[in-house]
């Protein structure tokens, strides 16, 4: 295979054993007649309902079938895996969406699913029982969190006989979110990106400190799609349990004044900056060398006085300096959301606020959820309820937007 050749933009379909196999062959058709490359991999059940020669006919390249049927490429799912740079499989079936959601490697296509980094997008069909088994509603909820595109069925007459839903999305759908994602597989290249995430921790004294219950999730799912989409991203974090994201360089911090060195670091070699820190406002004025002990250091009624200090704002003191820069941050409120966003969209010289209310505890802090407002100079536009995934591909879909 030529390097010209791997290096074509290529959407992988995968088969499974469901009788709308037969409409994958009309999505491989609009996915070539809107030029780009496809490669088949399908299931032993899945080519039960479409041989694997239609498949070799439409696309002209060979179909993967087996772990070991490439005498070229030895570890054929991982080489399908890197050739992928997205991977649609239609129709997905209940007991292929359980192993996708368990984890389960027992065939090529399953392999290849876990060995991909290219987006994964899944369009189930399936009787109308089996969609509404809570199994199969788990492994969906599961996969969306993880990012996974799931193109809903629609609602209509099932080869089954039924009537409900669990029928394929149309193909017309399927082949738009695909070629949509297509596009963003490397839409970020030549970017450098800087990220803050987490919380800061202000230290008291050698065992407690001041900080804020953020989890880093939404940073770390932004420095992870972006690396993903092509940008050299430099993940500037507070303390949390998150593990550094692939091809993302990670500076671990503790207070606000390493975030704010570290960060400055960066910034300056940055085409754009998005800040979702959760920083400390302020920490105590000093840091007890020892312990703190009651009777000791508290006050004749027991009680200790802090007296707390601000903290450097990071995200308007860089953002003074931003010349050309992109320049993102939140607003984390409990009341007034846009019209606080807006406000800080001023007062931080950002380009844009994402809003979010933190009152709320099914959203925000903690939560794979959140629903927020994008607050730009000319416009506010107010998200559904979507997973942090899902958040950070619409945000950097602007930070395109603004460099296209
Ligand atoms: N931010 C920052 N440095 C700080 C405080 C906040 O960089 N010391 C950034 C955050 O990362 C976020 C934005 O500023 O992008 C808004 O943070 P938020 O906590 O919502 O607001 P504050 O600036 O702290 O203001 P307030 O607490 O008054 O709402």
């Amino acid at each position: 295979m030529s390097d010209e050749k791997i290096h074509q933009p290529t959407i992988l379909v995968g088969v499974t054993g469901c009788i709308a196999a037969y409409k994958s062959c009309e999505l491989v058709r609009a996915l070539q007649n809107a030029g780009a490359r496809v490669k088949v991999v399908m299931t032993e059940h899945g080519a039960e309902f479409v041989t694997p020669v239609t498949f070799k006919a439409l696309t002209r390249e060979p179909v993967a079938l087996e772990l070991f049927d490439d005498p070229n490429a030895p570890i054929h799912h991982i080489s399908l895996a890197r050739e992928a740079d997205v991977f649609v499989i239609a129709p997905a079936t209940a007991n292929v969406i359980n192993k996708l959601a368990a984890g389960v490697a027992d065939d090529l296509l399953t392999t290849t699913a876990l060995a991909t980094a290219a987006p994964l997008l899944v369009a189930p069909a399936m009787n109308n029982h089996m969609w509404r088994d809570q199994t199969v509603q788990e492994s969906l909820k599961t996969l969306r969190q993880r990012g996974v595109m799931v193109i809903e069925p629609e609602s209509g007459y099932l080869a089954c006989g039924d009537v409900g839903e669990g029928r394929l999305a149309a193909i017309e759908q399927i082949a738009q979110a695909a070629l949509a994602e297509l596009k963003r597989a490397r839409d970020l290249a030549g970017q450098r990106i800087l990220i803050t995430a987490g919380p800061t921790r202000e230290p008291l004294d050698p065992v407690r400190f001041i900080s804020s219950p953020s989890s880093g999730l939404t940073g770390y799912a932004i420095a992870e799609e972006a690396a993903r989409r092509g940008a050299e991203v430099t993940l500037v974090s507070g303390p949390v349990s998150l593990p550094d994201p692939f091809d993302v360089a990670v500076v671990r911090v503790q207070t606000a004044q390493e975030m704010f060195e570290a960060a400055k670091d960066y910034f300056s070699q940055s085409t754009a900056a998005i800040f979702t820190a959760a920083v400390a406002d302020f920490r105590p004025q000093a840091t007890a060398d020892q312990k703190l002990k009651k009777g000791i250091d508290t006050s004749a009624d027991g009680s200790l006085a802090i007296t707390m200090v601000p903290n450097i704002d990071i995200l308007a003191t860089l953002a003074a300096q931003k010349g050309s820069r992109f320049v993102v941050g939140f607003a984390a409120e409990t009341q007034d959301v846009v019209a606080a966003g807006q406000g800080k969209l001023v007062t931080k010289n950002a380009d844009l606020i994402i809003a979010n209310d933190v009152s709320d505890p099914t959203r925000g802090f903690g939560s794979k959820h959140n629903q927020v407002w994008f607050i730009s100079a000319d416009a506010v536009e107010q998200t559904k309820i979507i997973t942090k995934k899902e958040l950070a591909r619409l945000l950097l879909d602007k930070v395109v937007a603004r460099f296209c």
